[in-house]
Order: structure tokens, then sequence, then C-alpha cells
């Protein structure tokens, strides 16, 4: 993150260094939120086969729930002094999610890639939220918990859902 434009600065008591860091962190998690939310969507509109309503629904359930928590992450790195994503190309910077633009997936592999990805989002969440923790953000790192619980979750649901009999 560049240094922060004057104009920008939000009213805060933590330490400015501290929350740096934790913004960095976060803004890096809402990256892959974004990544993980689109290749959702993705697979929600291109799967096909027996499963198609369990699987088109199920992924539409969990794209809603991955999108619902990009607002509060920006809006905490903004409450804590800090700026957040700007645009597509920033995601695509900051993104350890891959993008998957392949004509045909099959729906199993679809699975087993978004229950992968969902880890992947639980791993840049936690270190967002030992970031915050280490910076005295309690409010963030306590809101980080059902981040990490929705997206352990979705990659459950995805586990068993794929298993076979
Ligand atoms: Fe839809």
């Amino acid at each position: 993150m560049a240094d922060l434009d004057p104009a920008l600065a939000t009213p805060t008591d933590l330490n400015r260094n501290d929350t740096k860091t934790a913004g960095d962190a976060l803004n890096i998690a809402l990256a892959d939120c974004y990544a993980l939310y689109l290749k959702t969507k993705n697979f929600h509109w291109h799967v096909s086969g027996p499963h198609f309503r369990d699987y088109h629904l199920m992924l539409d359930d969990q794209a809603a729930q991955i999108l619902a928590v990009t607002d509060v992450i920006a809006e905490r790195v903004r409450k804590t002094g800090n700026t957040t994503l700007r645009s597509i190309g920033d995601i695509a910077r900051r993104a350890a999610i891959k993008d998957n633009d392949k004509d045909f997936v099959k729906p199993d592999d679809m699975l087993a890639e978004l229950r992968d990805d969902n880890l992947k989002l639980v791993e840049r969440l936690r270190e967002a939220r030992e970031a915050a923790e280490e910076a005295g953000d309690t409010a963030t790192s306590s809101l980080a918990d059902d981040w990490i619980d929705e997206a352990e979750e979705r990659a459950w649901f995805l586990f068993e859902t794929a298993r076979e009999g």
C-alpha cells in the first residue's frame, strides 16, 4: 500500500504502522474474496449434469455469502485509517486465487477447485486476523472469526457434496 493520502485519513486511536500491516493483509484477503466470488458465480452459471439444480443453488448461496463480507472487510480497512481496493486491476494484482477461464470444467472438478480456494482464503483471513490482533484491532479480529467460519463451512459443503456414495 502506498503512503496514505492525508485527504483520505480516517480517525483511529490505533497505531498507524500496525494498522497499515493489517490493512495490507485485509486488502489481500478482500482481493481473494472477489476472485472467489466471481469463480463461484462462473461455476454457478456453467455447471452442468445430473446434479445441476443442487450445485447451481449451492454455488449461488456461497457466492452471496462471499459477496456479503466484501463490504465489511473494505470498511474495516477504512475505519482503521487505511485505503482499500479500487479496481478489478487492483484485485488481480493482489489475489492469490487463480482464474479458471476454461470452456468446460467437470462438476466434480469445480467443487474440488472451490474447496481448495476456500481453504486458501481461510489462510489469508487468518493472516489478516493475526495482523489485526497485533494492531490491537479487536473488532476486525472478532469479525474475521466469522469470515473464517463461513469459508470453512463452504469448504465442508463442497467436500461433502463431491463425496462418492
Ligand atoms: Fe443465478
